[in-house]
C-alpha cells in the first residue's frame, strides 16, 4: 500500500477537519488534527494564567506532554495524560491557540512533533502550515477555503446543533479576527503552498468536498504506482 503524506490546510471553518477525517477513514490512514495540538498548548497557558510570550510559554512547554491517540476514526488529544478533547473546543481556547501559535518556541516544538508523527506516511494532517512548512514535500497538498460568511454560517449551525447560543455577526467577527492573526504572523503563517490544489468549499456539501479531495488523492496514487 502506498503511504502518502496528505496535507490539508486552510482557515477556520473551511471544512478541512471534516474532510481530513473522512479521507483518513476511507484510506485507513492516520488522521492528525494539528490545530488540536495548538489548542492543547492554549489550554495549558489559560490554566497557568501566564503571560503569552516566549519566555513564559517555553518554560511551560518543557514540562508539557501532548499526545494524540487514535480513537476509532478520530483522535483523542491528551495534555499531560489528561483527555482534553472536549475542553479544547471552546472559543476562548481557539483564540489562545491562535495567539500561542505565533510564538517561535511553540511553533518549533509542535512542528518537530508533527514531523515525527507524520514522517512514516499513511497520514492525513490538517492545519495551517502543513503543506507550506511542516511537510513541504507532502505527496498531496490541498488548500481549502470558503468565504468568511459561509464559514460563520457553518459555525453558527454547529453551535446551535450543540444547543449553544450563537450570534452570526459575533461569530463572523471572530472568524475574521482569527484569519487575520493566523495569516499575519511572522513564522509559518496560514499560507497556500505554491504547489497546493485549491478547493473552495463555499456552497459545497460535505459529501462533495470529501469526494473532490479523494479524487485528487486517488489521481496522485495512480500517478505514483510503486
Ligand atoms: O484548526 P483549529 O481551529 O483547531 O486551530 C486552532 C489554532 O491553531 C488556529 O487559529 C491557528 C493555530 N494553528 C496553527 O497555527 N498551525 C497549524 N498547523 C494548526 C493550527
Amino acid at each position: 500500500m502506498q503511504k502518502l503524506i496528505i496535507a490539508i490546510d486552510g482557515p477556520a471553518g473551511s471544512g478541512k477537519s471534516t474532510t481530513a477525517r473522512a479521507v483518513a477513514r476511507e484510506l485507513n490512514y492516520l488522521y492528525i488534527d494539528t490545530g488540536a495540538m495548538y489548542r492543547a498548548v492554549g489550554l495549558a497557558v489559560l490554566r497557568a494564567a501566564c503571560e503569552v510570550d516566549d519566555a513564559h510559554v517555553a518554560g511551560l512547554l518543557s514540562d508539557m506532554s501532548i499526545d494524540l491517540e487514535r480513537n476509532g476514526d478520530d483522535q483523542r488529544t491528551m495534555l499531560n495524560g489528561e483527555d482534553v478533547s472536549g475542553a479544547i473546543r471552546t472559543q476562548e481556547v481557539a483564540e489562545m491557540a491562535s495567539a500561542v501559535a505565533a510564538l517561535p518556541s511553540v511553533r518549533a516544538a509542535l512542528t518537530k512533533r508533527q514531523r515525527e508523527i507524520g514522517q512514516a506516511g499513511a497520514v492525513v494532517m490538517d492545519g495551517r502550515d502543513i503543506g507550506s512548512n511542516v511537510f513541504p514535500d507532502a505527496d498531496v497538498k490541498i488548500f481549502m477555503t470558503a468565504d468568511a460568511a459561509e464559514r460563520a454560517r457553518r459555525r453558527v449551525a454547529e453551535l446551535h446543533g450543540r444547543g449553544q447560543a450563537a450570534d452570526f455577526d459575533v461569530v463572523l467577527a471572530q472568524i475574521r479576527e482569527r484569519d487575520g492573526r493566523d495569516a499575519g504572523r511572522e513564522i509559518a503563517p496560514l499560507k497556500r503552498a505554491d504547489d497546493a490544489v485549491d478547493l473552495d468549499t463555499s456552497g459545497m456539501g460535505i459529501a462533495e468536498q470529501n469526494s473532490r479531495v479523494l479524487e485528487i488523492v486517488r489521481r496522485k496514487m495512480v500517478g505514483k504506482k510503486d
